[in-house]
């Protein structure tokens, strides 16, 4: 069974000349039939811990596109949502939590309730009944850092300021927030995993602000523990490390982490990371995603070019970061064509 997924057949270290495609934040805002299903609940949690329309949002991007694979509907901050430092959506501006400026704050957060992450697995249980058997289905979670990130600033920031004078002012609060969330974060994936998603990403998606001594501690040893411990639950399942700004730090991640892929972001070149990571190590990535915005010649040209980077090496086709709101669906379709080569 495992064989007829593309994605699966990748992370096991098969080079295929057709890479599987997927696109990070694929469900979303840019497509009309998640607008009309967003409009049904006010609230962007509620609407997340709605197994049925959190089903429904994951499986939009598939029956459209036919990716190969389907990420779960959900958010990086269901996991302080349900260590109780609520979290809720302003539309149009972003997270809300009330932010922890203190150690005493930080300690005053409740135990981890996966409990009330019910809904998720509900959702995942759903999915996997309707999902095509060619198409793999991805579970998630943040990495520490960029959780934490919005834990201590109560909303995003350009550049985690508050979160790095934290870690500088209170080193060992702020180690204990991050092992707070690695603990979390194994027991999220490892939930993930038992209801069905075959495929775990963490995205870390303001690692690459830091210095790279806070980089190692911070980001790095983070992940590696949240791989540890998935792994250690469950060995089979594959897991793919998105360290968004890891630059120069990712060779050093792709022989340290554990991962079995890694995501690499717009800003890297593809060559680079080829010739720089070993042969076996799989790659996933780095359509920018304004180059999916313009459409036309100039994404057919940044798709070739990537298609070649990446030729003979086990490749997972996507975005270097998520996919924008203001993307035309025309040209999702034609990138879909020109990785598939049905077209364009
Ligand atoms: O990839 C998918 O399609 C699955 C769903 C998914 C969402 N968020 C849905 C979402 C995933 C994987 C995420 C991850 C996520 N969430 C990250 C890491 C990835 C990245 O892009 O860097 C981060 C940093 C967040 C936190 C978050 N959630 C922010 C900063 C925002 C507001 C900004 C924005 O993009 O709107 C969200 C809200 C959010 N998460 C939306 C969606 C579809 C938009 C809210 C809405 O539809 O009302």
């Amino acid at each position: 069974m495992a064989e007829e997924k593309t994605l699966l057949s990748v992370l096991h270290g098969e080079a295929r000349k057709i890479p599987p495609l997927w696109l990070m934040r694929q469900a979303g805002r840019y497509l009309p039939e998640y607008r009309d299903l967003r409009a049904t609940t006010t609230s962007f949690l509620d609407f997340c811990y709605s197994p049925k329309k959190a089903a429904e949002a994951t499986l939009q991007p598939i029956r459209r596109f036919h990716f190969d694979a389907a990420i779960l509907f959900s958010d990086i901050l269901v996991v302080p949502d349900a260590m109780g430092q609520r979290v809720s959506f302003e539309s149009g501006e972003g997270p809300r939590l009330a932010p922890i400026e203190t150690p005493e704050q930080a300690e005053r957060l409740g135990a981890f309730k996966i409990e009330h992450l019910a809904p998720v697995f509900e959702a995942i249980e759903l999915v996997k009944t309707a999902l095509p058997p060619d198409v793999a289905f991805i579970g998630f979670c943040g990495a520490p850092f960029t959780v934490a990130s919005y834990m201590i600033a109560g909303q995003g920031t350009p550049d985690q300021a508050p979160a790095r004078l934290f870690a500088y002012r209170f080193p060992r609060a702020f180690a204990q927030l991050i092992d707070r969330v690695v603990e979390a974060s194994i027991d999220y994936l490892a939930r993930q995993i038992e209801a069905g998603v075959e495929v775990v990403q963490i995205f870390d998606s303001w690692a690459g602000v830091l210095p790279a001594a806070e980089f190692m501690r911070w980001s790095a040893a983070a992940v590696r523990r949240i791989v540890e411990g998935v792994k250690a639950r469950h060995p089979q399942t594959p897991v793919i490390a998105f360290v968004r700004g890891a630059d120069a730090h990712l060779p050093m991640l792709t022989r340290t982490i554990g991962a079995d892929a890694y995501g690499i972001d717009t800003a890297l070149d593809p060559a680079w990371a080829v010739a720089q990571t070993a042969a076996d190590v799989v790659l996933q990535g780095n359509l920018d995603p304004l180059a999916l915005v313009a459409g036309g010649e100039a994404l057919d040209r940044e798709v070739d070019s990537i298609l070649a980077a990446f030729d003979g090496r086990p490749h997972i086709f996507n975005l270097g970061h998520g996919i924008l709101q203001q993307t035309p669906i025309e040209n999702v379709e034609r990138l879909v064509a020109r990785v598939r080569g049905t077209g364009g």
